[in-house]
């Protein structure tokens, strides 16, 4: 893990938030190569969800809602970890995580659990006095719920169908711990499926399923994915699951009822019943920010001197880098850029540019960003027009005609 840290900070994947004011504990910020593998992750959902399941329609709701979503949910009752606080240094800790009776942090007493409420609260309105309480939401799904009768009543949706959104979530989370994998503000996936009572269980063994198809095809080791079964259930569910990855949760497959449509149509006042019945969820809930270090983890490898991250080709930040030989030779540097435009501008791939130092060490500095292939222009392309494409994984080096290229890395992509 902290290999990972550093090299996230080195090449610009996560650099840790306000950091310049010293950080601020919980927070991360994506840098230019961060931002770009998180896009296309979460593309890859997207696709997955929206264009593999013609009744699946997305959404993408409001981070600050009304305070009494908060009420209806839930959460303002239960969203409460008990906490234990160390007499001695004051740092608390999840009562759950806590295996002796000490601080695990400088051996002090602990206090009694106490129970405090993870919801981040916000201020709204400019006069003092009149500003009202709400929440950010801690969960994403909760906008799904709000919109589900918009969302029948614009659309020719029948049952059974999915809602899916990606969005923020915030949560005053107390024990922030291993970098992304538990933070205060974060980005969840999330798929409602509605459907009829009786085809609960058909539907969440199918999600259940599919959902770690989707992880199982972007891990590098996806023998490192398991499934693990919840025996602590909530009160309106009868099974739930996480996948996770090397036993850590990434994902949760829920079954969620007809408790949250049935919450809201009580608290709204409003009817949220649809083809004669309140619908009951099939919810599929994961945190990208986790999903993202899990593969920078799972795809970090070293062979001697080298560092590769071994990442799935659609999740490469940067999916080609071309080089001339050469960096002080304007035929090659000029043909070598005429790729370089092409494959950005034309073929519309996120690809590099490198002249600096030798061959070797521009090929080490893309191994290290997960770059699968490099391009570099010799001699003999100015001859015969072929350049070397090397694999990453491989260090393995063909020799392709430039016209070949596109289709090469088009069938590479698929
Ligand atoms: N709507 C259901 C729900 O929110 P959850 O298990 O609390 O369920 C779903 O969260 C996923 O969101 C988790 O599996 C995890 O991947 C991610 N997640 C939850 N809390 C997180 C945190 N503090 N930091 C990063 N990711 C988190």
């Amino acid at each position: 893990m902290e290999k990972i840290v550093a090299l996230c900070k080195r090449r610009g994947f996560i650099y840790p938030g306000s950091e310049i004011y010293g950080g601020l504990q919980g927070f991360y910020d994506y840098g230019p190569l961060g931002v770009e593998m998180k896009n296309n992750l979460k593309r890859l959902w997207w696709q997955s969800m929206t264009v593999d399941h013609d009744n699946i329609v997305g959404l993408d709701g409001a981070i600050i809602t009304h305070p009494q979503v908060w009420e209806a949910s839930g959460h303002v009752q239960s969203f409460k970890d008990p906490l234990s606080e160390c007499k001695q240094c004051h740092h608390r800790f999840k009562s759950d995580d806590l295996e002796g009776d000490s601080c695990p942090d400088c051996q002090g007493e602990l206090t009694p659990p106490r129970e405090y409420n993870t919801l981040v609260a916000t201020q709204l309105g400019v006069i003092e006095n009149e500003k009202i309480t709400t929440y950010l939401r801690g969960e994403a799904c909760q906008t799904i719920y709000l919109n589900f009768k918009n969302v029948v009543d614009s659309t020719r949706v029948k049952l059974p169908f999915g809602i899916c959104q990606i969005g923020k979530a915030f949560r005053n989370e107390v024990t922030i711990s291993n970098f992304l994998f538990r933070i205060r503000e974060f980005e969840q996936w999330d798929l409602q499926w509605f459907t009829k009572p009786e085809e609960m269980d058909k539907w969440f063994e199918y999600w259940k399923e599919a959902r770690m198809k989707w992880y199982q095809s972007l891990f590098t080791h996806p023998e490192n994915l398991t499934y693990y079964q919840h025996e602590k259930l909530a009160h309106y569910a009868k099974k739930a699951f996480d996948i996770q990855y090397q036993g850590k949760e990434m994902e949760g497959i829920h079954w969620r009822g007809d408790w949250d449509l049935g919450r809201h149509s009580e608290y709204s006042g409003q009817d949220l019943s649809f083809e004669g019945l309140i619908p009951s969820i099939v919810e599929t809930s994961g945190g990208v920010d986790r999903t993202f270090l899990f593969l920078l983890l799972d795809a970090y490898t070293e062979e001697g001197e080298r560092i590769i991250l071994k990442l799935h080709p659609q999740i490469a930040p940067v999916k080609v880098a071309v080089f001339p030989l050469l960096a002080n030779k304007p035929d090659l540097v000029n043909k070598a850029q005429e790729i370089y435009k092409h494959l950005r501008l034309e073929l519309g791939l996120s690809t590099a540019w490198d002249d600096r130092g030798n061959i070797g060490k521009r090929y080490y500095a893309q191994d290290e960003i997960g770059t699968p292939w490099c391009i570099t222009v010799d001699f003999q392309t100015l001859e015969d027009s072929t350049v070397t494409v090397r694999d990453r994984d491989s260090a393995g080096q063909i020799r392709l005609p430039i016209a070949e290229l596109d289709s090469y890395f088009a069938k590479q992509l698929k």
